[in-house]
C-alpha cells in the first residue's frame, strides 16, 4: 500500500501532475459559467449545452486535481497559512464542483435554463477558484 503511495507521489512530483491538472479545472469552470450566462441571455441552446458538458468534465477532473495536490505537498508548504487555506479550499472545491454539476444536470433533465440562483452560486464558486489558483501560484512563484 505504502509502495503504491510512494509510486504515485513520485509520478505526481516528477511529471508535475497537479500543475497540469489545475489548468483543466481553471479553464472548464469559467467556460461553463460564461457559456450558461451568454446562452441564457441570448437564448442559444448550443451555448447552454457547452455550459452543461464543460462542467461535467470539470466535475470529473477536479477530484483528481485535488488528489494530485495532496501528492504534490512539499516540506516547505507545511505551516504556510496560505497553503493551509489552499489545501482545504481545494478539498471544498473538489466537492462543490461535482455538486454544482449535479444541480446543472437537473436543469438539463427538466428542459429548463439554469436559474439566476444557480448562476450566482456558480459565480461564487468561480471566485473561490480564482482565489485558489492565486494562492497556489503565489506559493510556487514567490512564497507566501
Ligand atoms: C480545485 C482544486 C485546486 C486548484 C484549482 C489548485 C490550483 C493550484 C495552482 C494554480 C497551483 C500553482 C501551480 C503552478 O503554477 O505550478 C497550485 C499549487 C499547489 N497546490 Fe493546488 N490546487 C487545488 C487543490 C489543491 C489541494 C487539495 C492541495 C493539497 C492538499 C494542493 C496542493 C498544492 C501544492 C502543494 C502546490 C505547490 C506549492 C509549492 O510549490 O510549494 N492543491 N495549486
Amino acid at each position: 500500500m505504502s509502495q503504491l503511495f510512494e509510486a504515485l507521489k513520485h509520478l505526481v512530483m516528477e511529471y508535475k501532475i497537479h500543475p497540469i491538472l489545475v489548468n483543466f479545472t481553471a479553464a472548464l469552470v469559467p467556460v461553463s459559467l460564461f457559456s450558461d450566462v451568454v446562452g441564457r441571455a441570448i437564448g442559444k441552446k448550443s451555448l447552454e449545452e457547452v455550459g452543461l458538458w464543460s462542467l461535467f468534465y470539470a466535475a470529473c477532473v477536479t477530484p483528481l486535481t485535488a488528489a494530485a495536490g495532496w501528492l504534490f505537498w512539499m516540506k516547505d508548504d507545511v505551516g504556510v497559512p496560505g497553503m493551509a487555506i489552499h489545501k482545504w479550499l481545494g478539498m471544498a472545491l473538489a466537492a462543490l464542483i461535482p455538486l454544482l454539476a449535479l444541480w446543472r444536470w437537473r436543469f438539463y433533465a427538466r428542459g429548463r435554463q439554469p436559474s439566476r440562483i444557480y448562476l450566482a452560486a456558480g459565480a461564487l464558486i468561480l471566485a473561490a477558484l480564482i482565489y485558489q489558483g492565486n494562492s497556489g501560484g503565489a506559493q510556487v512563484f514567490s512564497g507566501m
